[in-house]
């Protein structure tokens, strides 16, 4: 069986190799710490010349941050923390030594230096720890939809048409037909799969061209849709409810180590339980503004809004209804007032705000038809999303949440530039 941290604990007594990294040592003259990382975990390395030898002491000496070896040594358990491992080293092999000095230290660095060097930063503690959680998200995603009769149906990225906002779109040449846009979202082709398979999502990235500079924006960032057949509004949220409470479960199961080094108070995600709160828009938009907000009453919600409003709850709120001129062409009508969509945002608490957008569709021809043309877009391009409320159309609803988004409010980070490996922003494609 071969060593890694995460195993440690049935090691414990026994002799064992870590291949990884010492991104860091301390100590000096009679005793040295390697602070030892493979993948799996971190770990300290001790080394002494009376159980390590001279060689190894003098190689501990000589390591500097980031070497990468092969370490060899007796597993314990920390006296004093359970849950800590550490190695009295008997062999240190290096692999690599790096020649100059490792760029990120220990002392504060500004984001500028830290995202120019993202190919390095990934490597630190706290940026382990938020990959680690976002790795969760994704598969307690999968694991949702598995277990709920759902199948994976992989959208295109290159596409002849907008899903979302016209104005918010990279183009691209594309041999004869002049131009293709990268995706918004998957959402109008999983519409067409729900018809031969009930229940289906996406997970993929997405690409919006939006000129917003905010902590919740990247231009590139991935994006999860489902959507479902014959299903309304009403069970869309429930599914959502569902899906964001296995996430929250698997999270809080698998990362409290992650949350631990990335100081993430779990009480309030702890608290979390269904039902979650349920206001229409209009009810929101009443509530802003006894709370100083200037928003109309048929705006959308602006970021600050989104921020104020769960500042105040402790649960996810989700917000209905929303006034058709700020939303989608696809989104069907409320029969109760044909001026609002049968749609729905979930907002995050603690001042996350949007993690999800979704809506039922409309799934009739010549509403459909009309809609298109009212929103300026060609019909032409949409003769294929149109057949679908030709042949067999049926009452469905979907959903899609950004994936940073969520790790952004599962892990307490500010910005979700750091949720995703390389972020691209409209100021930064590198590294
Ligand atoms: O609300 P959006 O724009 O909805 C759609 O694209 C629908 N077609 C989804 C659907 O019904 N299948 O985007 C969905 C989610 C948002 O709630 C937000 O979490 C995230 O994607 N998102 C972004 N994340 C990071 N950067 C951006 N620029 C984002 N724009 C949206
Ligand atoms: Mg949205």
């Amino acid at each position: 069986m071969s060593f890694k941290v995460k195993r440690a604990r049935d090691f414990v007594g026994k002799e064992a190799t870590l291949e990884g990294w010492m991104y860091n040592r301390r100590g000096s003259g009679k005793i040295y710490f390697l602070q030892l990382r493979d993948g799996t975990g971190f770990m300290q390395g001790i080394v002494t010349e009376e159980d390590s030898g001279r060689e190894a002491m003098a190689l501990a000496e000589k390591l500097t941050a980031e070497t990468s070896v092969r370490v060899t040594g007796l597993i314990n358990q920390h006296p004093k923390h359970e849950d800590t491992f550490e190695m009295i080293v008997k062999k240190i092999e290096p692999i690599q030594i790096p020649p100059e000095e490792y760029p990120i230290s220990k002392k504060e660095h500004g984001p500028d230096f830290l995202l120019d060097n993202r190919h390095l930063w990934l490597r630190s503690g706290k940026q382990w720890a938020i990959q680690r959680v976002r790795n969760t998200i994704i598969n307690a995603t999968y694991e949702y939809f598995a277990d709920n009769d759902f199948i994976k149906i992989d959208a295109p990225i290159l596409t002849p048409n907008a899903c979302e906002g016209t104005t918010e779109l990279f183009e691209i040449n594309y041999f004869d037909e002049d131009t293709a846009y990268l995706s918004q979202s998957g959402q109008l082709y999983i519409e067409a799969a729900i018809m031969s398979h009930g229940r289906v999502f996406d997970f993929g990235p997405v690409f919006r061209a939006e000129k917003s500079k905010t902590r919740r924006h990247l231009t590139e960032f991935w994006m999860m849709d489902a959507e479902m057949a014959f299903c309304d509004h009403r069970m869309s949220m429930e599914i959502q409810e569902g899906l964001i409470m296995n996430i929250l479960k698997r999270v809080l199961e698998k990362n409290l180590k992650e949350l631990a080094i990335l100081e993430r108070d779990t009480e309030p995600l702890k608290k979390i339980k269904p039902p979650f709160i349920r206001k229409t828009h209009a009810e929101v938009v009443a509530e802003l503004r006894t709370m100083g907000s200037d928003i109309g009453e048929r705006d959308d919600l602006g970021g600050d809004d989104e921020t104020m409003l769960t500042q105040k709850y402790d649960l996810p709120i989700f917000v209905e209804k929303y006034p058709a001129e700020v939303k989608a062409f696809y989104m069907k009508r409320d029969p109760e007032n044909e001026t609002l969509c049968l749609n729905n945002d979930l907002l995050a608490p603690e001042g996350y705000g949007e993690i999800i957008g979704g809506s039922q569709r409309e799934d009739d021809f010549d509403t459909l038809f009309k809609r298109i043309k009212n929103h300026g877009l060609d019909t032409k391009v949409f003769n294929w999303y149109l057949d679908l409320r030709k042949y067999g159309s049926v009452p469905h609803s979907g959903f899609g949440y950004g994936l940073e988004r969520i790790t952004g409010w599962l892990t307490g980070i500010h910005h979700i530039r750091e949720t995703i490996p390389f972020p691209r922003l409209i100021n930064r494609l590198r590294p």
